[in-house]
């Protein structure tokens, strides 16, 4: 064990420049002379090789004074090296990388207050090709432990969780999104008689009980008729369903009722908890909404509410082979029940244009401050209230996507302890110190032990990247090293195992 060290007198710590930091405007990356996916890599860390990050719009001194504080969450998709979920700092160097915990597809990955405490919430499953999938839910806790996990109950065909959208409410209530094929008579929409086709389903259940709280079939209240799909060659097979609404977003409000976003459908639905009846639409062919001409959206994702009268959303504003705008955009709209109408109250725009034709997300920080997720666009950026860009990053030049990308405040320390690698000879050692998914760690403090179990510390070192060098000269037989993981008041916060080298 390891007491808190106090600091007496001035540290002596040896600090490099992080050698994984985002570029800044690299030409060459941003020009694909790096390749499609440029990548991370460590010297000792060999099982890590996350994406490397670009800043395409440079985060200035005048800047940095107003961006919000926390970690940017975005998971990989499966082009990446190492596809899977990420956080990173502000400076694109990696807290966790969890492509080895998660290997199978992750999409939505972000901090939820289950039992009334921070935790994680990870998508992982299986995905259908054609945006949608069945999988489960995980939850971490701030140790990185699953102390949870949840996927639909009792749909036909036992069709699990599709990876779209959760919340946590009320400390163990979760809502999800899954897909359910069903035969359907899709002649009237230009579909074979004999057909299939999506049935959307909304479910929030009890993760304790597994009871189920409140469960709405998309087919029970929207008429395909109000696609803005057709089925085309997809519904005459049932590995090929018609997916007419295409369910991506679901958020609970004060009341308890939902408002559920359908892509396809355009639209945002209110929707009552107790008769799951249809309050309102916003959007579509049938909006109940007078809408002004700035504010109207298509092909949406990430409705959710910011007040009891603005919504916020992503709007793609095109899907494969079409295009309504000349860009994709980040909206906050003004929302007004009671004369009916919505007006726009800021819209947050890319650094270049451009169609994310599908995906994307509209994060409001409770500074005001905005993130935005581009989805199949392989960048992400913050904005301040007023809709200025402050930065933005891209990482990767092709191929690569994100589903969403997120701000939060997240502190968390393994219960697995850090890791410890010892290279080179006597007078010229370096020790490389890791420990995925630590938010808290300052400074490395490197130890050896000889033979009559005598510690002592070799060197000390500031933590400059997910992987941190910590050279030292030997001067006596060590039969094993440790390194301990200090906070930035000196407290311990781990200890690896003792390495042999
Ligand atoms: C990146 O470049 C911009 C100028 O384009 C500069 O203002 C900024 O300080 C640079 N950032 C870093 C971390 O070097
Ligand atoms: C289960 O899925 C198959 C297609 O995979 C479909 O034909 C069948 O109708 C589904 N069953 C139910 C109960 O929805
Ligand atoms: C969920 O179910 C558990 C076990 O029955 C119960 O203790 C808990 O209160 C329920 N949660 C809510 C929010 O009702
Ligand atoms: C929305 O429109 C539908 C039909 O167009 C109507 O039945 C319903 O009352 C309207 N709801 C509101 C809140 O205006
Ligand atoms: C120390 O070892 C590193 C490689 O581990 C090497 O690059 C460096 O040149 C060596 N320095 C000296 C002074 O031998
Ligand atoms: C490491 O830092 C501690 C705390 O500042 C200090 O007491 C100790 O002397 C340092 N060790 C080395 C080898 O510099």
């Amino acid at each position: 064990m390891f007491l808190t060290l106090v600091l007496l007198t001035a540290p002596t710590f040896f600090t490099l420049a992080a050698a994984e930091q985002a570029y800044n405007e690299s030409v060459k990356y941003d020009s694909g002379l790096m390749g499609d996916s440029p990548t991370q890599s460590y010297v000792a860390a060999t099982d890590f090789t996350p994406v490397q990050l670009n800043y395409e719009v440079a985060l200035t001194d005048e800047k940095a004074a107003k961006i919000s504080s926390g970690l940017m969450f975005f998971a990989t998709t499966p082009d990446a090296v190492q596809p899977g979920p990420l956080i990173i700092k502000q400076d694109g160097t990696v807290v966790w990388d969890g492509g080895a915990v998660f290997p199978q597809s992750t999409t939505s990955f972000m901090v939820e207050p289950y039992m009334g405490e921070d935790h994680m919430i990870v998508w992982s499953g299986q995905l259908s090709g054609v945006g949608y999938g069945w999988g489960s839910w995980h939850v971490l806790n701030t140790a990185y432990e699953e102390v949870a996990t949840y996927t639909a109950i009792g749909l036909p065909n036992n069709t699990l969780a599709d990876m779209h959208d959760s919340h946590i409410y009320s400390g163990d209530l979760a809502t999800m999104t899954a897909y359910v094929t069903q035969e359907y008579d899709l002649s009237p929409y230009g579909g074979p008689k004999n057909g299939y086709i999506l049935n959307c389903v909304v479910q929030e259940i009890n993760i304790t009980s597994s009871e189920v709280i409140f469960e709405w079939h998309s087919l029970d209240h929207v008429d395909p008729s109000e696609s803005y799909t057709s089925p085309g060659l997809t519904g005459s097979d049932s590995s090929s369903p018609w997916d007419y609404f295409h369910l991506n977003a679901i958020d609970k409000d004060d009341s308890g009722n939902y408002l559920i976003s359908g892509r396809h459908i355009h639209t945002l639905f209110y929707v009552d908890a107790s008769s799951g009846d249809i309050q309102w639409r916003l959007g579509g062919k049938n909006s109940n909404f007078t809408i002004s001409k700035d504010a109207e959206f298509s092909w949406q994702h990430d409705g959710r509410w910011r007040s009891a009268s603005t919504i916020s959303l992503f709007n793609n504003a095109g899907t494969i082979g079409q295009q309504d705008r000349v860009s994709s955009r980040g909206m906050l709209l003004n929302v007004d029940t009671t004369a009916m109408t919505v007006d726009l109250a800021q819209e947050y725009l890319p650094h270049k244009n451009a169609i994310s034709r599908s995906q994307g997300n509209t994060q409001i920080l409770e500074n005001g401050n905005v993130i935005v997720g581009w989805g199949a666009e392989p960048y992400f950026g913050e904005y301040d209230s007023a809709g200025n860009l402050l930065w933005e990053m891209r990482f990767a030049y092709d191929n690569v996507q994100a589903y969403r990308a997120y701000r939060f405040d997240w502190t968390a320390t393994p219960s697995t302890p850090p890791s410890l690698a010892v290279t080179g000879s006597d007078s010229n050692r370096t020790a490389y110190a890791w420990w995925n998914g630590a938010t808290e760690v300052a400074t490395w403090g490197l130890y050896g032990s000889s033979d009559s179990g005598e510690s002592v510390n070799l060197a000390n070192a500031t933590r400059i990247d997910f992987e941190t060098p910590i050279t030292f000269e030997q001067l006596e037989d060590y039969t094993s090293y440790t390194v301990a993981a200090l906070d930035a008041s000196g407290q311990v916060l781990g200890t690896s195992d003792a390495v042999t080298a």
